[in-house]
């Protein structure tokens, strides 16, 4: 059984993501999507939170599960027995940042492969920081998250924003 990790901080989901989790689900066996803490990075949902969003966007496809953890990455996916961590990438931009994720997850543990999955075209432009900001001053985030959350994200993303 080939079980995969896709991580990330997903705050919140957006249908970028949800085209690497759909893609990624058919290659693996199975697909573990685990909502991580990113140090670098102030969220605006809680990780349980972030984890029930992603959850309700993935229903659809069997072989997916959706978990968070607060540790290291490669803990977690030593303990759920996933031989790969599969990633989105977008544009040369996010290369340098990832490659640093990859290789430092390599020394960590070996045995784990980080594969790349290009974004298609339509999603290049899209990242959770952009839906947040569009929402925040009050542009529609329809064509930008999953129609499930799209409510719940939009109201949440108002709020802060009073
Ligand atoms: O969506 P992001 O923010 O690009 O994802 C980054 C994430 C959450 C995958 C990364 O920060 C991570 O793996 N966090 C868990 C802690 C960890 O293992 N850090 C070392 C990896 S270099």
């Amino acid at each position: 059984m080939k079980i995969a990790i896709c991580p990330g901080s997903f705050d919140p989901i957006t249908n970028g993501h949800l085209d690497i989790i759909e893609r990624s689900a058919k290659l693996f066996d199975r697909i573990i999507v685990v909502v991580l803490t990113n140090t670098e990075k102030n969220t605006t949902f809680s990780l349980t939170e972030r984890r029930d969003l992603i959850e309700r966007c993935v229903s659809h496809i069997p072989n997916v599960e959706v978990d968070c953890f607060g540790g290291l990455l490669v803990d977690y996916a030593q303990k759920r027995g996933a031989c790969a961590l599969v990633k989105g990438l977008r544009a040369i931009s996010d290369f340098e940042y990832e490659f640093q994720m990859a290789l430092t997850n390599k020394i960590l543990d070996p045995n784990i492969e980080t594969l790349y999955m290009n974004t298609q075209s339509e999603y290049m432009y899209l990242s959770s920081s952009i839906v947040k900001q569009v929402a925040k001053l009050g542009g529609s985030i329809e064509r930008f998250v999953p129609a499930e959350v799209h409510d719940i994200v939009c109201s949440r993303l108002k709020e802060g924003a009073k």
